[in-house]
């Protein structure tokens, strides 16, 4: 009997003051090893899309795609709760809709929770979500999906004004019934102030270090990814140089007629 981890976990480790580590994963063999590593939770974002696919943004990557990745990390995993990410048009067009999307990535995919990005707007879509219990994760500040009315990938929150308007997209998101919120791209006086005032776990990225929690792609925090590398991404480790040497390797050694040897072949 699998244990993995459930919701009541992530909103206990807020209230016990122990950070939530989250990273993303779109496959098989990395949500294995985060899962043996001991990650919390991870996330199939939508950012598949980009350091998977190879687009400019998340917003091409369909609901069918979403599915794919999301079984293939659920198979993967063993402990760490599974939250995929909702993509663009399956959840703003209306509630039916959302709900139907929402359910499928539940039923067919095997997540465990679902992700939206938007506040005060998307309030009502979160609620139907948590009404028909599939639990909800939030996701606020520089929201990718959102990248053409903020023209382009730009920090969240600076000018007072909009720094208002999050704390009142923190404060609808929770009220709507989310479980825990993403913050992303915002300074980190103003995700402290909004870790301090809701009651549901923060998780932050490019937020500073006083949300409850944080969350990175894979590919960023690997050095799988030299097109676009933001100020909040660090490299806990660079393992393009390995992956490189082993595929400069086998080119050689095909081309010299050296593999396969008799080692690797059968008598
Ligand atoms: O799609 C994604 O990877 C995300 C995280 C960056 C929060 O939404």
């Amino acid at each position: 009997m699998k244990k993995t981890k459930t919701i009541l976990d992530i909103r206990r480790m807020k209230v016990e003051g122990e950070k939530i580590t989250v990273l993303t994963a779109y496959d098989y063999p990395f949500a294995r090893l985060m899962d043996l590593a001991g990650i919390d939770m991870i996330l199939v974002g939508d950012s598949v899309g980009t350091v998977v696919a190879g687009y400019d943004n998340t917003l091409p990557v369909t609901l069918e795609e979403m599915l794919y990745h999301t079984r293939a990390v659920v198979r993967g995993t063993s402990s760490a709760l599974v939250v995929t990410d909702m993509p663009f048009l399956s959840y703003q067009v209306d509630l039916a809709e959302a709900r139907r999307n929402a359910g499928r990535l539940i039923k067919e995919g095997g997540a465990q929770a679902v992700k939206l990005e938007g506040g005060e707007n998307i309030a009502a879509t979160i609620r139907a979500i948590v009404d028909m219990d599939i639990p909800v994760v939030g996701h606020i500040g520089l929201t990718p999906q959102s990248i053409h009315r903020m023209g382009g990938f730009r920090v969240q929150g600076k000018e007072d004004l909009q720094a208002r308007q999050l704390l009142a997209d923190a404060r609808a998101v929770e009220q709507a019934g989310a479980f825990a919120l993403v913050l992303e791209g915002i300074p980190a006086p103003l995700a402290r102030e909004i870790t301090e005032t809701v009651s549901i776990p923060t998780i932050g990225i490019g937020a500073g270090v006083h949300c409850d929690g944080q969350v990175l792609v894979i590919h960023d925090i690997l050095g799988l990814c030299e097109k676009y590398s933001p100020k909040f991404v660090k490299r806990f480790a660079d393992v393009s140089e390995t992956i490189s040497q082993g595929i400069s390797d086998y080119i050689r050694e095909v081309k010299a007629g050296t593999f396969p040897d008799d080692e690797h072949s059968f008598k």
